[in-house]
């Protein structure tokens, strides 16, 4: 099946990495991607017009993705090929009752920078979103180096980095869990060489909820700081994908999120698949 996928790819794809533009040969060289780029450096790759076909982005993202590893389920229903996008009913029943809840990728706000699957023991290594739909404006996405965060504050705030060390609970929502519903882990770990940031604002609020454990002063602090840094222009790229890119990041050196974006009054809403990959 490799052969096959890699056969149906052309040649040569232009791939955005941070600043620069490169032309990559997709032919054999997975291993590549993965030790040049995002195993290392900015982490993450775009691969612009992967697929021009709106009939075949889906298949042929599934297929590419399974070359990297294997696909995880995203939820309790055991889905692993997820979109992602604004639920128009839920949104305008909201406007109506603000006690409807709706998840963050269900809804058109942007902000909330966060890591993908931070309710796993094993978060997703690396997540590959494809673009289905754009809005008509906004909905760009922003990628954040949490290694280059880290390593700002190790030189310039011990303290937070310290705090943001230590064990946090964490919702485990989304998933059936048998009574383990939550669980506590480090927003960054970095041992053995192994880094990896761990971060969903709303998940660890509501895990030190569900156990009556109220947050500290010292620790909401520390999660203010860190909003901040995950929000700064200097630790951020923001780019727009367009119908038929795809992006491949690793969820442990990154965190993501996207700016706000307007519903579309006519046509489909913007709506990305997103596969995590182990
Ligand atoms: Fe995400």
């Amino acid at each position: 099946m490799k052969k096959d996928i890699l056969k149906q790819l052309k040649n040569n794809f232009i791939i955005y990495t941070e600043n620069n533009k490169k032309t990559l040969n997709l032919k054999n060289s997975i291993k590549n991607i993965k030790k040049l780029y995002l195993n290392k450096k900015n982490f993450f790759i775009i691969i612009k017009k992967f697929e021009k076909d709106p009939n075949k982005i889906i298949s042929k993202t599934i297929k590419f993705s399974k070359l990297f590893g294997k696909p995880l389920s995203q939820n309790k229903h055991g889905q692993k090929f997820v979109l992602v996008k604004p639920n128009t009913k839920l949104l305008k029943k909201k406007l109506k009752n603000k006690n409807i809840k709706l998840r963050y990728h269900q809804t058109n706000i942007g902000g909330a920078i966060h890591s993908d699957g931070p309710q796993l023991y094993s978060p997703p290594k690396y997540v590959i979103m494809a673009c289905l739909n754009q809005a008509k404006q906004g909905g760009d996405s922003i990628i954040v180096s949490t290694n280059k965060i880290y390593r700002y504050l190790k030189k310039n705030n011990k303290k937070i980095l310290n705090v943001l060390k230590d064990r946090f609970y964490f919702e485990r929502r989304g998933f059936r869990f048998s009574n383990n519903n939550i669980f506590k882990k480090a927003i960054f770990e970095n041992s053995y060489n192994n880094f990896r940031f761990r971060y969903l604002r709303e998940y660890i609020e509501a895990g030190h909820n569900i156990k009556k454990s109220a947050l500290s002063p010292k620790i909401i602090n520390a999660m203010n700081t860190l909003d901040e840094l995950l929000n700064k222009k200097k630790f951020q790229t923001k780019y727009r994908l367009n119908e038929g890119d795809i992006i491949i990041l690793n969820n442990d050196y990154l965190a993501h999120g996207r700016s706000g974006f307007k519903l579309n009054n006519k046509g489909p809403q913007r709506s990305l698949l997103r596969i995590w990959i182990r």
